[in-house]
């Protein structure tokens, strides 16, 4: 069964990982930035590609190792080329790049969106085509209508700010820490959504998607209550955005799952909420392991194992591109 190893470095994590055809997890290696940018609030760029120069290639080899392979049994390699921060990018592409030259295997260029829109399809061999996918990470939201592997519909976006943007926005409001949604997601645990918040765009006929509005709401009332009836009255505004959204939408395609993917599909209030609208709506309800949900290197090998199955592949000089729609 052929074997794919896979490479992303488009934001903060540097990771590597080895991917059967047949979704075997063979080995999956990540390292985290996050002390690295914490000091500055936020993921400064030219730190991170930095810093995925110096990780990248001991990841590769451990990746290698915990699977017990050599470069040589692989058979294609897979790197992210966008979207994200492009020194990032540019430093995982390259590196596969060096690697399918040197040991002569073909190189697939993954965009990372398509990453976290095949993740559930390497977590569950049931998830067929078509599937509605909602991808909320930190740089997206978006409604996708996912058709087979490169045939993906994009039925609605976010007018402004991303969800996992709302999130880590809000978490700083709070002085929650970097990175903010897990932190919000803690906090909200332990409060109470009693403040009233908007919820941008809800009702409206078209599945667009808007946070900003909710965003400077929060900034108005951050100082007027604890900070854990804030982070739970902002989570269960992003919840009700979402599920209104994602029902419209699904009253538009006829699908047999609904899906949910990318970081924000890390939280547990987002994935319960999901769930019920998928057993309301009569369809079945996917979503990958946490640790599929943020990024990592397993979904980029997974799409590019879908690819080689497809029988893609990329040219050596395949560009890196910051922006990079699905
Ligand atoms: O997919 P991802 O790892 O990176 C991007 O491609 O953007 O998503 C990161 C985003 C961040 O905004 C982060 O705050 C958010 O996902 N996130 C969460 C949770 N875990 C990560 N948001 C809410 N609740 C969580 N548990
Ligand atoms: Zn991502």
């Amino acid at each position: 069964m052929a074997l794919i190893l896979g490479l992303e470095s488009s934001c903060d994590e540097t990771a590597a990982a080895l991917v059967s055809c047949a979704r075997e997890v063979r080995a999956h290696r990540l390292a985290r930035q996050e002390a690295q940018h914490r000091p500055y609030g936020g993921v400064v760029p030219e730190i991170a590609a930095r810093a995925h120069v110096e990780a990248l290639g001991p990841l590769v080899e451990a990746a290698l190792a915990d699977a017990g392979v050599s470069l040589n049994d692989v058979d294609a390699i897979a790197a992210t080329a966008g979207p994200g921060l492009i020194g990032g990018v540019m430093v995982g592409l390259v590196t596969g790049k060096a690697l399918a030259l040197a040991a002569g295997k073909p190189l697939i260029a993954v965009n990372h969106l398509e990453g976290h829109a095949l993740s559930p399809r390497l977590a569950d061999p049931d998830l067929g085509f078509p599937y509605l996918l909602l991808l909320v990470s930190g740089g997206h939201c978006q409604l996708l209508l996912v058709e087979g592997v490169g045939a993906y519909r994009r039925l609605a976006t976010t007018i402004d700010d991303a969800a996992g943007e709302a999130f880590d926005k809000t978490a700083k409001m709070l002085g929650l820490g970097f990175p903010g949604g897990p932190a919000v997601e803690e906090a909200a645990s332990r409060g109470t959504p009693r403040i009233p918040l908007p919820r941008p765009l809800v009702g409206s006929g078209e599945p667009h998607f808007s946070f900003a509005g909710l965003k400077s709401a929060v900034a108005r009332i951050a100082n007027d209550y604890p900070p854990e009836d804030v982070a739970a009255s902002f989570q269960q505004a992003v919840v009700d955005c979402l599920i209104d959204r994602t029902r419209i939408a699904l009253g538009k395609v006829k699908v047999l799952a609904l899906v949910v993917a990318g970081g924000v599909a890390a939280n547990r209030a987002v994935r319960g909420a999901l769930q019920e609208l998928a057993a309301e709506q009569g369809v079945r309800f996917v979503a990958p392991p946490l640790w599929l949900c943020t990024d990592n290197a397993a979904m980029i090998a997974w799409a590019g194992a879908e690819r080689f199955a497809a029988g893609f592949s990329d040219p050596l000089d395949v560009p890196a591109r910051a922006r990079w729609p699905l």
